[in-house]
């Protein structure tokens, strides 16, 4: 029997990935308005709140803003051959509804983007990563008005245009499907008592998909060369039995995420969406146009998230057995082991989830967030042993290698948090997913102190030899 050959192509993009909130800190430094991450110190699950104790880690975040340059270094120095990272809206629009965006915010990333290129690492920018401004929140009820196409049209055109140069590959809106997981979050949408939320979250993911759509329309007019996907979060699931009922549930509970991306990717609701509308009391206010620029602006590329696989059960009692997941509570799989967290590890997940977009869009896939986020500790020497995080990195990569096989068109990997940064979900600092620890704690305690872990030398030699060595 001939064995397919199992390689990464020439060129194939490693590097590692974070958002602007989440590790540049100086939240009010440089003109920068408040964003909505800035005014929820417990997380993005959780609704805003200005009044919590809690000390606000994205506050300070790793301190990025003034560090970057060392980081850099060490991530040039692993090899990286890209970088993904978000624009902070509130640095560049700090209210969200100014005309003229603020150039102390431009300048940053200017030389953000600048010192990437000198260790010739590529940008990959997010345009919007699970913030916004609060301006555009409390004035206009985040994404549920249509105004805000407006405004993110205004900051995406200013971005772009102004790193043209310097940005090759860009995303519109990180994990698009989250607005339905978590509104605020996703969409800035905070509810009014009694109204239909769901009516709601698809009115606010509308507007998202025509923004989004003129995103990729002002991208190719302003640098044809230039690359533009959009971002879904990969909640892969299997049914919990092989009852017809279970695998249908399976079968729904992957179309509310992959509904996202038929839209941006075919440039068209699809027909099972819109009976979900019928039976739901749904209704899109939409504006003529809508179709046409759905139509045509579709995206270059799919950037995806993949941490862990779900299960769907529609038997009552099974169902109470769950886990934590990316943005949802899932049913427990027990063939899969946990993180510390509760995620289920599941690197074959990731090669059926690579599969499945693939056979269903036919365009290239990039995996812009996979990761293991643990307790790691120092040790009496001063390492940092980080085995478990090595293993769950290495199964991914061998999965990867076996989509690729399969014929899958992979144009990179970046892992999450190649540096500590604040976690998304719970806004901690002790939930690491690093090569390199930050010395910072939960309650905002720490130097910032750099150290690299066991796993950055073995990225590093990951990169240098192709994915051959894992
Ligand atoms: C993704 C987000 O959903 O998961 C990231 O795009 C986030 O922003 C990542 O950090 C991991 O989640 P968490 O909660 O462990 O930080």
């Amino acid at each position: 029997m001939t064995q397919m050959k199992k390689e990464f192509p020439e060129g194939f993009m490693w590097g590692g990935a974070v958002a602007a909130n989440q590790l540049e800190g100086a939240y009010r430094e440089g003109g920068k308005g408040l964003s909505t991450a800035d005014i929820h110190p417990n997380g993005i699950m959780f609704p805003p709140d200005e009044s919590s104790e809690r000390v606000n880690l994205y506050h300070d975040g790793i301190d990025f803003y003034h560090r970057y340059k060392e980081d850099l270094a060490l991530f040039g120095e692993m090899g990286f051959k890209c970088f993904r990272t978000s624009i902070a809206w509130t640095r560049i629009f700090p209210n969200g509804d100014e005309l003229e965006p603020n150039e102390e915010g431009l300048k940053f990333y200017d030389d953000l983007f600048d010192e990437m290129l000198k260790h010739k690492i590529e940008p990959v920018v997010t345009i919007s990563h699970y913030e916004m401004p609060v301006g555009l929140v409390k004035t206009y009820g985040g994404w549920r008005s249509r105004k805000l196409i407006e405004f993110y049209d205004r900051y995406a055109r200013t971005v772009m245009q102004r790193y043209k140069d310097k940005v090759k590959y860009w995303m519109t809106f990180n994990e698009i499907n989250v607005i339905l997981h978590a509104p605020y979050t996703g969409g800035g949408l905070v509810f009014e008592e009694g109204e239909n939320r769901k009516n709601v979250m698809f009115q606010a993911a509308h507007h998202q998909f025509i923004a989004s759509s003129l995103a990729v329309k002002a991208c190719h007019e302003i640098n044809p060369n230039a690359k533009i996907g959009c971002m879904i979060a990969a909640l892969t699931t299997y049914p919990l039995t092989p009852d017809p009922d279970d695998v249908w549930a399976a079968f729904e509970a992957d179309r509310k995420n992959l509904l996202f991306s038929d839209i941006q990717v075919r440039g068209y609701y699809p027909s099972y969406l819109k009976r979900h509308f019928i039976e739901n009391d749904i209704s899109i206010a939409m504006e003529p146009s809508d179709e046409t620029i759905l139509k045509q602006y579709t995206v270059d590329f799919i950037g995806l998230s993949y941490y862990m696989s779900s299960i769907a059960t529609t038997d009552v009692e099974k169902a109470k057995n769950t886990t934590p997941g990316n943005l949802h509570l899932g049913g427990r799989n027990p063939y899969l082991k946990l993180t510390e967290w509760g995620w289920h590890i599941d690197p074959k997940g990731l090669r059926i989830t690579l599969n499945q977009m693939y056979d269903r869009y036919q365009k290239p896939l990039f995996i812009v967030e996979n990761g293991f986020g643990a307790l790691d500790t120092i040790d009496e020497d001063g390492n940092i042993h980080d085995d478990a995080r090595i293993e769950f990195l290495s199964a991914h990569i061998v999965q990867m290698k076996e989509a690729i096989a399969d014929g899958v068109d992979l144009m990179g990997y970046t892992t999450w948090g190649p540096i500590d940064i604040v976690s998304a979900s719970k806004a901690e600092m002790k939930k690491r997913y690093g090569f390199i620890y930050v010395d910072r704690d939960d309650e905002g305690k720490g130097t910032f102190n750099r150290i690299k872990k066991k796993s950055f030398d073995w990225y590093k030699n990951v990169i240098a030899t192709n994915g051959e060595q894992l």
